[in-house]
């Protein structure tokens, strides 16, 4: 009796301090705000009902720090780290692409951050991360040059936050604009100056298809990075370990912003391949004036012809034991392993690559998925993929998402959404990681790309099996 009563008590104080949001959002949808209460309703759980209440509009709550509606111009922080990176920009903003075409103001803010996003290639293919404004980074001594006049110059500027080579951050800009296309059919956003990125984009993968060997003969090194700290965060001799032409780009950082083991990582190259497809056939179907069709008809040629010679060298170069690996030097050396980021080999089927039913994606995610990846941990608390970007014992929620994101099978979505509401520490909202057997010790409180992914899981259960929002999770 004295017990359900301070029980209630305890879970009353819980509701109280449950709604994390901020009184002063950065950014009002109605949509949105709509979405949240009709899903919400639905929900028995306390534990699953605010973490999806916090953690599904967090982007738009916390990381739309500079909006202007006129131009449209969006930048968007990730977090806790005040830049903007591609990637997570991309993804932060994809959790509510189903929502724009009914939503204007929404639909111009997705449009601004592909106007910030364009601009920001052709400020500097290579980096990953963005100032607003021009300003000191916290990585201005990084020693990373580009080619110029066929000689290395330093190229770190005061535009960028951070400038590590990532094939996924580029791929990230095309998706965004595919993504916005699909939803509106709206045109405007393919001008000149949006073809001149994809022409810059489609030159950047061309010259990482150059080996170091070539890159050497011809005197020309685009791109080095060396960086005085880990290891995760430098490349042997600024140009990484030696690879040889096969097709697929190179990339020297992954998605989780960790240098490669070796350069031709799979998941990069297949949502390169994915993507580029779809860039030429947005191109391809958009109706453009004459001159704009004029500019972008070489670049769809170009596209197609890059997809498939990367999709037929993972085929050749990327398939061991009926699986594929998570990265190969071109010259018989394989890596298997996969990390949480996206894009990773769990999250192929999401970009389009390869069907959830293909046996060789069932296989390679079986492998993700157990001790044959060394980034697999099992623990108390919950079991799913980490990294080196944390290390050992780390679980990412992002990687249990993905797990969820790929598969039809209601009970395994229903394991991944009880594993995501039982680890937030009664934090409410996902993080960047946690501890296999005690989700109060996390990193990184404000991750806004993991949250939204939760959102995104949500919305597909909401769809697929609505009754698993009415269980209850222990
Ligand atoms: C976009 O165009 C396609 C093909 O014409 C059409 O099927 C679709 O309904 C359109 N979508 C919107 C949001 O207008
Ligand atoms: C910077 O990187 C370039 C290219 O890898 C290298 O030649 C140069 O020695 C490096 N400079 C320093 C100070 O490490």
């Amino acid at each position: 009796m004295y017990f359900i009563l301070i029980a209630s008590l305890l879970t009353i104080d819980l509701l109280a301090q449950s709604n994390l949001r901020p009184a002063q959002k950065k950014f009002e949808s109605e949509t949105i705000e709509e979405t949240i209460n009709r899903i919400s309703a639905k929900m028995k759980d306390n534990k699953l009902k605010y973490t999806f209440i916090n953690s599904f509009p967090n982007t738009l709550d916390t990381t739309v720090t500079n909006y202007d509606p006129n131009i449209p111009d969006s930048f968007v922080i990730t977090g806790d780290i005040t830049a903007m990176w591609l990637r997570d920009s991309t993804n932060q903003l994809w959790t509510y692409m189903e929502f724009i075409n009914k939503d204007s103001k929404l639909q111009n803010l997705v449009k601004g951050a592909i106007s910030r996003q364009v601009n920001q290639v052709l400020i500097d293919p290579y980096a990953n991360a963005f100032n607003y404004q021009k300003k000191q980074s916290e990585w201005s001594n990084d020693n990373t040059t580009r080619c110029f006049l066929g000689v290395n110059v330093h190229a770190m500027s005061q535009n960028l936050h951070e400038r590590k080579f990532e094939i996924d951050s580029l791929v990230a800009v095309l998706r965004l604009s595919i993504g916005y296309y699909r939803e509106t059919n709206d045109t405007s956003i393919i001008n000149f100056k949006y073809l001149k990125a994809v022409q810059r984009i489609l030159r950047t993968f061309r010259d990482s298809q150059a080996d170091q060997q070539e890159q050497f003969k011809s005197f020309r090194f685009p791109y080095t990075f060396q960086r005085n700290g880990r290891s995760t965060d430098t490349v042997i001799n600024g140009i990484g370990e030696p690879v040889r032409r096969t097709g697929l780009l190179r990339t020297f950082f992954r998605a989780s912003d960790d240098s490669t083991i070796y350069q031709f990582n799979i998941p990069e190259n297949a949502m390169a391949s994915s993507i580029l497809k779809q860039t030429a056939e947005m191109l391809s179907e958009a109706q453009l004036s004459w001159s704009l069709r004029t500019a972008a008809q070489p670049l769809i040629g170009e596209a197609l012809a890059l997809s498939q010679e990367i999709k037929d060298a993972i085929y050749k170069y990327g398939i061991k034991d009926g699986a594929f690996v998570y990265e190969v030097d071109g010259m018989g050396k394989q890596v298997f392993m996969d990390d949480s980021n996206q894009p990773s080999l769990l999250s192929l089927p999401i970009y389009g690559f390869i069907d959830i039913e293909d046996p060789l994606y069932q296989a390679t995610r079986k492998k993700a998925l157990s001790s044959s990846n060394p980034y697999y941990y099992e623990g108390t608390a919950a079991k799913g993929i980490g990294g080196p970007h944390i290390g050992a014992n780390y679980i990412w929620p992002m990687a249990i998402v993905t797990q969820g994101l790929t598969t039809y099978d209601k009970q395994e979505l229903r394991e991944c959404l009880r594993m995501l509401v039982t680890t937030t520490g009664n934090k409410w909202f996902m993080h960047e990681s946690f501890f296999k057997d005690n989700p109060d010790s996390f990193t990184r409180s404000w991750f806004a790309w993991a949250n939204g992914l939760f959102g995104e899981l949500v919305l597909k259960i909401d769809k697929q099996y609505p009754e698993l929002l009415e269980e209850n999770y222990i």
